[in-house]
Order: C-alpha cells, then structure tokens, then sequence
C-alpha cells in the first residue's frame, strides 16, 4: 500500500521511520517531510490548506492511507476532507479534534461525562473573568481557548499577574485563540502523558511518557514544546493507567462517538497525579513531539497494521505491544530557542550505533549541507535494557554531533532516575 505521511518535524521522522519498516508499506510520501524523513519517503510539495489538493494527490498516487502528524490540519478538516471521498486517515475529524483545538470544548465534554478534571470558568469578556478569578485562589491558571502553539498558558502567582494575563488575552495576545479564555484551578502534583488509539468505538492504550518542557536543567527556565521525553512513565502505575483509561479515555470516546463526531486517531491525554488521584489537564489530538519519538522506539508491532485498523474501524480484538525496554530522547535545539532560534549552523552527524536514531525536527539541506532551519534541531532517541543505559547512549551520540551553537538538556529522565536510585 503506498502511505501518505503529513508534517514535518521529530515526531514525524520517527512515524516514518517505523511506517517504512511495514511489509505492507509499499511506497511512502511526506508533506512537506525533512531531510531525515527523505531517507524513508519522497517528499512531496502540498499545500496541506488545500484540500482538493491533497486529495488529487491520493488519487493519483493510489494513498490507501494517509497520517496526520501535527495538529493544526486537523483542526482545520483535512481528515473530514479525506473521508468523504473515502480514502483512510488516521487522525480526528475537524469537531472531535476540538479536543485540542478548544479548551473549553474539552471542559464540556468532561462536564458531560464526569471526567476528572481542575475546576473552571470559561469567559467571553475580561469584565467576566474579573468577576470570577477570586474565586480560584492562588496560583491561578489561565488559558486561551484555541491553539497558541504549546504559549496560551499562564500560571498567574499574585492577583497582578493575573489580571495582567487577562488583559493580554482579551487584547489580542494569542489573536483569536485568546477570544474566550478558561481559568482553572492550579493542580499539584507530577505529570505524565498517557497515549491511546482509538477507531472512535474501540480503544488501545499505546503507553506512557514524561516530556520536559522547560528549556533548562532541573526544570527552570521558559517552556518550550519539550526538550525530551522518556517511555515508559513508571509513574503510571498499570493500577492507575487502568484508572485513567475507565475514568478518562473511555468516557472521552463514548461521549464522542454518542455525539456523532466519534474521534479516530491517537488521544494524548495529558495528566495531573493529584494526591486524590489522575486529574486531566489537557488532551492532544496527535502524537506528542518528542514523546512519539519514544514510543515508535519501543513498538513492536506493524504500526501501517495499528494505524490502517484505526482508519477503518477495526481495532477490535488488537492492541499494541511496547517494549519493555525503556526509549529516551534528547533534544538539540539551535542558540535562541525557545525565543527566536538561530537558523543555518552546519550540522555534521556520526554514523549511529544501534538501538540510537537521531531524528530530524527542524533541519535543512543548504548547498548540499545539513543546516538548522528551525527551534528543535535534532532528536536523539536511544533504547538499551535500562533507563540509565538508554540515557548514557543517547549522550554519547550527541556529543559526537557536530554542531555550532546547538544545545540540550543534559538531565533528560531525571526524575524517573531518581525514583529508581532509591
Ligand atoms: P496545557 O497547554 O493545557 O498542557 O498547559 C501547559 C502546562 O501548564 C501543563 O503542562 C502544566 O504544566 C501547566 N498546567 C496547565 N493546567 C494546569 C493546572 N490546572 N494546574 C497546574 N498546572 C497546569
Ligand atoms: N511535547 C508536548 C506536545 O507534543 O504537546
């Protein structure tokens, strides 16, 4: 079968890598892909906004599925598009992928379904948070509604920080992503991501990770769209992953599918492990970057087989096996990041070992070199027996990476190391 691949970054260069792995898996093309990901598939020229495009594209090139990496398509319909002139997608509809597109939207389903959840307000106007803020005590969280690209939250300390995030949200910060604003309740506790296939009935778990989000070692410094990730997340214990699949991702599902718009795809459950138990904090409607990385590291199975069964509805009876061995990933971003990245440091790359890939997130070909064109530069994702080997591995190939001005966290894995030192 000839597999159409869309987006460009690390989580995308890990999916091809394993797509092109498939017996199944006669041809593969990427839109718009990398030059990491070119060492798997053709990489094809579509303007994704372009439905009719990508469409005439499948057709003429025999797609018998295509997979959608990033966020943004989604929500703006191209798995609609795509179904309705029955070509198989993996990824959401335009209204379940609301499930990241909307905040609100995912507070109302949890209302709907009694998930557990951080309490909240969502309002229209800045008169209308004023009126309720007090109410949530301190820190208090505030979130544009829509997408802001991983920058819409804020974690307000004092009663002036809050008002002043209020105000830049109504004013416009976010554009239209900051129109309507949900206040939360500030949670405690440690995170973790949880990921599920679902064909909109039936639902796969497909394991844990950790992401680390801040720039800097031992978690300081700005967010960013994480540094690294590790799988699995021991944190999430098999009692409550059990906990989170029956409290939270069936009731998701269900309340999707008896809605009509059933959600087809990966569901990236974000989660808070409160002392009282799993709380949500957000969903994603895609893969994490770079938490897809470690994961496709340690699938065992066809993932053409996973994601072709999650298309056509037949994920019934199936289930995915992960490694027990643990995946890390690194990530090398350019000088500046995560504000304004550096762009075009030649890069040099070592012949990896194996069991070590060094994805491609935002890289470039420039007279014949590799250069970095974009904040996260390099993944390099490592599985050994343990954590801590995984951990050595992935450094050692960074540092024999040859490049000017990048950097990573040296510190990736961190607490799961230190909970298994004890
Ligand atoms: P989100 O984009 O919703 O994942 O939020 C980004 C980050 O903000 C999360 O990864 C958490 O670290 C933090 N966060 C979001 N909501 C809450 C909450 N209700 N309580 C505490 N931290 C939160
Ligand atoms: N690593 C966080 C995300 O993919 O949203």
């Amino acid at each position: 079968m000839n597999i159409l691949l869309l987006g460009s970054g690390g989580r995308e260069h890990a999916l091809a890598w394993k797509l092109a792995q498939s017996p199944s898996c006669k041809r593969l093309y990427a839109a718009p892909g990398n030059p990491g990901i070119a060492a798997h598939a053709d990489l094809v020229d579509l303007n994704l906004l372009d439905h009719a495009a990508v469409i005439a594209f499948c057709q003429t090139n025999g797609i018998g599925l295509v997979v959608v990496g990033p966020e943004q398509p989604l929500v703006e319909g191209i798995a609609d598009s795509l179904r309705a002139v029955g070509i198989p997608v993996f990824g959401p509809g335009k209204e379940a992928a609301q499930l990241e597109g909307s905040k609100a939207f995912t507070k109302a389903v949890c209302d709907e379904a009694g998930i557990p959840t951080a309490g909240y307000a969502r309002c229209e106007s800045f008169a209308e948070a004023l009126a309720v803020i007090g109410d949530f005590g301190l820190p208090v969280v505030i979130k544009a509604d829509g997408l802001a690209a991983g920058k819409g939250v804020i974690i307000a300390e004092t009663a002036e920080q809050a008002h002043a995030a209020l105000e830049d949200m109504f004013d416009g910060a976010f554009g239209a992503a900051g129109a309507r604003v949900v206040i939360e309740e500030f949670l405690t506790g440690e995170e973790v991501s949880f990921f599920a296939l679902t064909d909109g009935v039936n639902v796969v778990p497909f394991g844990s990770a950790q992401d680390h989000k801040r720039v800097g070692d031992g978690d300081t410094g700005p967010n960013t769209g994480g540094m690294g990730a590790y799988s699995p997340a021991k944190i999430l214990t098999p009692a409550l992953e059990a906990d989170v699949m029956e409290r939270i991702v069936l009731p998701t599902v269900r309340t999707l599918a008896e809605r009509g718009t059933p959600y087809v795809g990966v569901l990236y459950a974000g989660l808070m492990l409160t002392p009282t138990g799993p709380q949500l904090i957000e969903y994603n409607a895609r893969f994490g970057d770079p938490e897809c990385q470690v994961l496709m590291m340690r699938l065992e199975d066809d993932l053409v087989e996973l994601l072709l069964a999650v298309a056509e509805g037949r994920l019934s009876g199936l289930s995915a096996r992960l490694s027990d061995a643990p995946a890390i990933t690194v990530v090398m971003a350019a000088h500046g990041y995560p504000g304004t990245p550096e762009k075009g440091a030649i890069i040099t790359l070592p012949t990896a070992p194996d069991d070590v890939m060094i994805f491609h997130a935002g890289t470039a070909i420039h007279d014949g070199e590799l250069v970095a064109s974009g904040g996260r530069v390099l993944n390099v994702t490592a599985t050994a027996r343990t954590l801590a080997q995984a951990r050595a591995d992935a450094y050692l190939t960074v540092d024999k990476i040859a490049f000017p001005g990048g950097f990573c966290r040296r510190d990736i894995g961190w607490r799961e190391l230190a909970r298994s030192a004890h």
